[in-house]
């Protein structure tokens, strides 16, 4: 999907996001909170990762709450209604249940009584992929509003025993309105892909069909998530940069054109190392991992609404979306705004 903004391409119709929104839990977990609870430093996991604190959700909150406010306030900012939507993806690894979908409870909660709804599972590269099939849907039937929803409880499934991965984590979660537009903005070039066999890298053990929830997993504290973060952290650097320079390369553009990349918010060093690559510093990559950690699907979108919001994206930039993350995933979307 070539594409350059000539006379032509401003009469093409191409799916635009037309409103995002975010939602972060009240409850602040900061570095220090940390310390009390295993063996670490605010130090050790700033300098390693850029995270200072992390939001939390209380017990009471379930993902779809997340993902439903962060709905309303992208229909607001889209100046539609619930009724307006046709279809609603929600990116998680952090289901409300198995089933019924997140996306249904949602669907609900927010009274979109004529949407169709289903959850999509690509890890943190999932709301990226759900942007793109999306925007795809819309480009075969421009009647068609398309919201997508990144919403995670990430602590619910973090080990606080384990120093390796419990600093990491936050919860969030971000949306994102698509509907079809003819002004030149929309979805210009996107990628995806997958990597099966680097599936240990990070995941989840038990409650699955390999290892049914049993006393023996719940002892083996096999609910919460693993992960090999020297093994992931190689590469997420490599296939940023590499999924930023393709999509590009697709689009017909340079990173010149590029406004500002938002990334999936894994690590600021890994940020910085794929900038690095990419020849670009950190004012052309949005990041906020400061405040809220790695919040896995819901983490580029959260970073979207956040940079809309603050000017960082101003009508008319291209703007590119990569994420990367579980199974091994990764998408890519270059977005005129
Ligand atoms: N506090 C203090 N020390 C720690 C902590 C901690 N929280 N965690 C690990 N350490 C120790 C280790 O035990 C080790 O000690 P040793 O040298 O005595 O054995 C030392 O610190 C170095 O450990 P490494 O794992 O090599 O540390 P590294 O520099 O790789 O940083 C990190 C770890 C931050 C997890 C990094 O690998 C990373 O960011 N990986 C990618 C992110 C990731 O895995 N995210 C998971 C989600 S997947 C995704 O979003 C794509």
């Amino acid at each position: 999907m070539t594409d350059v903004p000539t006379q032509q391409a401003e009469t093409r119709v191409r799916a635009a996001i037309v409103g995002t929104g975010s939602y972060l839990p009240e409850k602040v977990l900061a570095n220090s909170d940390l310390e009390k609870m295993v063996n670490t430093s605010d130090e050790w996991i700033f300098t390693r990762t850029g995270i200072r604190e992390r939001r939390m959700v209380t017990d009471n909150q379930a993902t779809s709450d997340l993902g439903a406010e962060a709905a309303r306030r992208a229909l607001e900012d889209a100046g539609i209604g619930p009724d307006d939507l046709s279809l609603i993806i929600v990116a998680t690894i952090t289901p409300d249940y198995f089933f019924p979908s997140t996306a249904c409870m949602i669907q609900h909660k927010i009274g979109a009584t004529k949407a169709g709804a289903f959850d999509l599972s690509a890890a943190c590269a999932g709301f990226v992929c759900g942007v793109i099939m999306g925007a795809r849907l819309i480009q075969s039937d421009p009647r068609q509003t398309v919201l997508v929803v990144g919403a995670e409880t990430l602590t619910k499934f973090t080990d606080f025993t384990d120093r390796s991965s419990c600093v990491l984590f936050g919860d969030g979660a971000g949306a994102a309105i698509l509907q079809a537009c003819t002004d030149g903005r929309g979805l210009m070039a996107a990628e995806y892909g997958a990597d099966g066999s680097g599936g240990d890298f990070m995941k989840l053990p038990a409650g699955g069909s390999v290892l049914p929830a049993s006393e023996a997993t719940v002892r083996q504290r096999l609910h919460y998530i693993k992960i090999r973060g020297r093994e992931t952290f190689r590469f997420a650097v490599v296939k940023m940069a590499e999924l930023v320079e393709s999509a590009l390369k697709e689009s017909g553009l340079t990173m010149e054109d590029v406004a500002v990349i938002v990334p999936h918010q894994v690590n600021l060093r890994i940020l910085q190392a794929a900038g690095e690559r990419l020849g670009v510093g950190m004012d052309k990559i949005y990041c906020n991992i400061d405040r809220y950690g790695n919040t896995s699907a819901a983490s580029a979108a959260i970073a979207l609404d956040e940079a809309a919001r603050v000017g960082r994206i101003r009508r008319g930039d291209i703007i590119v979306l990569v994420a990367f993350g579980g199974g091994l995933t990764w998408s890519s979307a270059v977005v005129r705004w």
